[in-house]
């Protein structure tokens, strides 16, 4: 690629117009739009298995409508995210076969088990309150199908987090047992959570140059600063405890200061190495067996009705 045509790219970039799927694009964009959106992709996909253990469990017929609904949606995400990643050149089934092989990143907060009820509550107001912080951001990325499938999955995404916060506030509003429950979650997910917005700047291989295209529009420690600064009052109004003794609020900054994250623990998980990531990839594998018959169905039923039109 020249020196001229990646000047005059980024000259559309800084311009602030969207990029479209047969726009020339350099390949270094391509690259990390594909690896980004097929790990997005991904993350919605598996982030069905903590949820969906719960369904048949849910205390009441309104928490399991209401999870199945989220469930759903996080499925509805995962395909519009594959398609916008098709966009690039990429193909369904590669991203399929990587994830299976173990080869694809997806978040590392889904290899933390759900243990109990009060999870569904945790997990819906912190990993989904903290990929509303990171999607909002996303809906004005540089590339056009990005953006726009990100509008659609925002929309759906704060019904996730405030059904979320609604079970953690039924729970502390409930028996000692329940608000324990509530506090367990939060210990177990608090410290995760953070992850989820990647190392810190510092140790961030692609934030600059996603930055310069306008992939990423804030950085890794500018969202999750933003996501604790929204999340710890949230928490104090649940009578909850975040489970971080350096956590303190700085006037001067107008924000909270907050404890080491164990990137030890972040890299182990990423690498492989979490609780449940064995378990999860095998689900998924297990999942796209299982569904082989209803894809061939669907494939002989598209190619009858094709014959009939044609006929
Ligand atoms: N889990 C797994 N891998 C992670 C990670 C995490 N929490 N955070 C960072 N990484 C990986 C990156 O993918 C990269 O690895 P790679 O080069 O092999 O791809 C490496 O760590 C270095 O991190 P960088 O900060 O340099 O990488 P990025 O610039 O890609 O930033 C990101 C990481 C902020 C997660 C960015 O990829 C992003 O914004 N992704 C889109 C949003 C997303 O995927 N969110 C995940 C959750 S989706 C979700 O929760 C769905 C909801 O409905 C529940």
């Amino acid at each position: 690629e020249t020196e001229e045509f990646l000047a005059a790219f980024q000259a559309r970039i800084d311009a602030e117009e969207k990029i479209e799927p047969t726009d020339p694009m350099p390949q270094g964009y391509r690259r990390t739009l594909i690896r980004q959106i097929g790990q997005h992709a991904h993350s919605e996909i598996v982030g069905m298995l903590p949820e969906g253990n719960w369904i048949t469990r849910a205390p009441s017929l309104k928490r399991i409508l209401a999870l199945l609904a989220k469930v759903q949606d996080e499925g509805g995400h995962g395909l519009y995210l594959y398609s916008a990643a098709e966009t690039l050149g990429v193909t369904r089934e590669q991203m399929t076969e990587e994830l299976h092989a173990g080869k694809a990143k997806y978040s590392s907060i889904f290899n933390y088990p759900a243990l109990s009820w009060a999870d569904m509550g945790a997990i819906g107001w912190l990993v989904d309150g903290a990929a509303i912080m990171n999607q909002v951001a996303l809906c004005r990325c540089s590339y056009g199908p990005y953006a726009r499938a990100m509008i659609r999955v925002c929309a759906e995404e704060s019904f996730h987090q405030r059904q979320g916060y609604e079970i953690m506030l039924t729970l502390c509003n409930g028996t000692k047992e329940q608000k324990e429950m509530a506090q367990d979650a939060l210990n177990r997910f608090w410290w995760p959570a953070l992850m989820m917005f990647g190392p810190h700047d510092g140790d961030s291989a692609h934030s600059e140059q996603s930055m310069k295209w306008k992939i990423k529009r804030f950085s890794n420690d500018a969202l999750r600063e933003k996501f604790i600064n929204a999340t710890v009052p949230q928490a104090e109004f649940l009578g909850l405890t975040v489970p971080d003794p350096d956590l303190e609020w700085n006037e001067e900054k107008g924000g909270y200061e907050h404890g080491d994250i164990n990137w030890d623990e972040f890299w182990r998980v990423v690498k492989g190495d979490g609780v449940m990531n064995r378990e999860r990839v095998q689900m998924r594998k297990d999942a796209w067996d299982n569904g082989a018959w209803v894809r061939e169905a669907a494939l002989a039923h598209a190619q009858k009705r094709a014959a009939k039109i044609a006929a």
